[in-house]
């Protein structure tokens, strides 16, 4: 593990209601790096990334970004700290234009920085830049899913959240998303990518977690997971 780390989670439990959803989740993700959490449908994924996106309260641990401990304060506070949070749902502003839909997510990061601005945006998204004009509404899923993200970099993160950003998408649009996160990982963009597909994550991360039952039971290279055979067959879906 990278000893510049930026993220870190430290035992958190989340409830919803009266069911404990996370026992005591620790990640650690390193700048510039890209880890995969992976996990079955239902083993808590989504319930960590909004946990560290402050849609989802931990009721103990820590989430510190940098020295900034984040764990419990509101989303929009976490998201001007540097967390940039893409849901399952891509929520695009259907009415409006692409370009309206990025203005919409412009803002600084949480030290000033502004690397990504539109022109940047559209250089890693060219799709983009080609229907900046249309209407998000109209856009198909995948471009959608290209859009949030982008729109997301705009706020300028420290660190992206990016929730299963293949699901549901024909697999030749899943190929462009995973082109996509490459560049961005490329480009030094510190990534988290919740994922049931550990296929889809090679190749795309260095590291990975698997979660199951509101546990992280696995930590170690993309690499090592997909060699630890007895780890794959018992948490992932192959
Ligand atoms: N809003 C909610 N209220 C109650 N239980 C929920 C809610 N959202 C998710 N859960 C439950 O929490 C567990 C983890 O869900 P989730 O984090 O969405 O898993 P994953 O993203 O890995 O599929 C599941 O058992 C799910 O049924
Ligand atoms: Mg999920």
């Amino acid at each position: 593990m990278s000893t510049d780390t930026i993220l870190t989670v430290q035992g958190i439990d989340v409830f919803y209601g009266a069911s404990k959803i996370l026992f005591g989740v620790d990640l650690e993700i390193g700048r510039g790096r890209t880890l995969a959490l992976l996990g079955r449908n239902g083993a808590g994924k989504s319930t960590t990334l909004k946990a560290i996106a402050g849609i989802a309260k931990p009721r103990k641990g820590s989430v510190r970004l940098g020295a900034t401990e984040l764990a419990g304060a509101r989303p929009d506070v976490i998201a001007r700290a540097g967390i940039g949070y893409v849901p399952e749902d891509r929520q695009v502003f259907p009415m409006h234009s692409v370009e309206d839909n990025l203005l919409i997510g412009a803002k600084r990061g949480p030290d000033g920085q502004d690397a990504w601005t539109l022109e940047k945006v559209y250089e890693a998204f060219p799709i983009l830049a080609q229907m900046k004009e249309r209407r998000a509404g109209l856009m198909s899923g995948g471009e959608q899913q290209m859009l949030t993200i982008a729109r997301t970099l705009m706020g300028n993160p420290e660190v992206l959240l990016l929730d299963e950003p293949s699901e549901g998408l024909a697999p030749i649009i899943v190929q462009s998303i995973a082109a996509l996160i490459r560049t961005l990982r490329a480009m030094g963009v510190t990534i988290v990518l919740a994922e049931q597909n550990m296929h889809f994550c090679l190749g795309i991360s260095e590291d990975a977690a698997v979660i199951d039952k509101g546990h992280i039971v696995y930590r170690d290279t993309i690499k090592g997971l997909r060699a630890n055979e007895a780890v794959t067959k018992r948490y992932l879906a192959l």
